[in-house]
């Protein structure tokens, strides 16, 4: 399998599937070495305070479990940091390496997966991942394609925090939409203020209600949908990003895309933009005293020109599909007889993922900027070595 690192100069490799390790019970190893996720991150800084307590505390807000609305599961993850850290848990600019192993890879469920093993998961990657892996893909609790892959990117995202919390950079993402029903729009103030204040996550606390009484229609209904979240990123200098094809704009599109159940991204006002006049979407400029900077009066480009931010808030959404697991009985295929047959798949699921999607998309946020501030600041480096006071302009 190819495409396992992602990032230029902060970069990560990860690996680790969902259900892999339920067929390493017999080796004669801890559990907790049968099977999980692996996050090599590259780029650390030297002298970053590192503990498995910070990285836990972001995998927090993704562990299934945590509400009516998600999955059960009896534990916490834990991390278990390996490389890269020294005395009084500093980090010494060595790759960080981090085990987060799968403790909950029950037998019974393992059985499921087993006893379906030839039929296709409709909405799930299953198919395409046995066209591309023959015989031997993965077939048990969809392999990379499991949700479960991204608790890597997520602790790799909580170091890129911690060196975004030094700059004075956040960055944050909640539910604007569910099956539909959406938030008014919320100010960064207003989405900092109520974070995670409901069970969803949705800073309009009124549209939260009517949200969560449709999660629980849906899922009484052992169905699922899909949702909007919106992340938006508060402190970022102008200057990031590189054109023409590492866009700082390509790369976020690049990271929220490569989240499974990601269908679609706009950046400020997004496919507005195709309804208005110029004078409609220009964000026209004006001096700020206060800052003593060049500002803009709105941000429907949601902080991004010519694919290079441009001081205000980078405000982006990305549009979640729904649970492709339903309890409901479905149309597939048998792989080995090419039968046509209805199934109901029975497994743990959720009513939908946007509640445990939005702390990626903070992970992966968070990555591509520490990511594009070390290739803005190295160029910078050099223009003002040629070009000292470049920067009055
Ligand atoms: C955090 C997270 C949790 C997920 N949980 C589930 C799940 O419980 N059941 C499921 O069928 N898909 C789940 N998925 C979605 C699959 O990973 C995704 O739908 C699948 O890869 C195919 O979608 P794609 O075509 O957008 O890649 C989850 C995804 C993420 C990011």
């Amino acid at each position: 399998m190819l495409g396992n690192t992602f990032g230029r100069m902060f970069r990560i490799t990860t690996c680790g599937e969902s259900y892999s390790g339920g067929f390493r019970k017999h080796l004669p190893v801890p559990p907790e070495l049968y099977g999980g996720q692996i996050v090599i991150v590259d780029g650390v800084p030297p002298g970053l305070k590192l503990t498995a307590e910070v990285i836990e505390e972001e995998l927090e807000k993704r562990r299934p479990g945590l509400s009516e609305f998600s999955t059960p599961r009896r534990e916490r993850d834990r991390v278990f940091i390996f490389s890269g850290v020294m005395e009084d848990d500093l980090t010494t600019g060595a790759p960080v390496g981090m085990i987060i192993p799968n403790t909950d890879i029950g037998d019974a469920h393992m059985q499921q997966h087993k006893a379906n093993r030839e039929l296709v998961r409709p909405g799930q990657a299953s198919y395409t991942y046995y066209k591309k892996y023959g015989r031997y893909y993965d077939w048990a609790g969809a392999g990379r394609a499991s949700g479960r892959e991204t608790v890597a990117r997520v602790a790799g995202g909580a170091v890129a925090k911690i060196i975004l919390d030094a700059m004075g950079i956040d960055v944050i993402a909640y539910i604007t939409e569910i099956h539909g029903i959406k938030a008014a729009p919320v100010t960064y103030e207003t989405a900092k203020a109520n974070y995670r204040r409901n069970e969803i996550n949705c800073p309009d606390l009124e549209a939260a209600q009517k949200m969560m009484e449709e999660l629980r229609r849906i899922k009484a209904a052992g169905d699922s949908c899909g949702g909007v979240v919106e992340i938006v990123a508060r402190g970022v200098p102008a200057g990031l990003g590189e054109p023409v094809f590492d866009k700082l704009s390509a790369m976020i599109a690049h990271a929220m895309l490569s989240i499974g159940g990601v269908k679609g991204i706009e950046f400020g006002d997004g496919f507005e933009h195709a309804r208005m006049t110029g004078s409609e979407a220009n964000d026209t400029p004006y001096f700020d005293e206060q800052t003593g900077r060049i500002r803009f009066r709105t941000n429907r480009a949601g902080g991004l020109l010519g694919g290079i931010s441009n001081g205000e808030d980078i405000k982006v959404r990305v549009a979640v599909k729904p649970t492709p697991t339903i309890l409901k009985s479905q149309e597939t295929v048998n792989i080995s007889s090419s039968e046509n047959v209805t199934h109901i798949f029975a497994s743990r699921s959720d009513p939908t993922i946007c509640t445990r999607i939005y702390p990626v998309c903070e992970a992966m946020m968070r990555m591509v900027l520490v990511d594009a501030i070390y290739m803005a600041e190295g160029y910078r480096k050099v223009i003002s070595a040629i070009d000292p006071g470049w920067e009055d302009l």
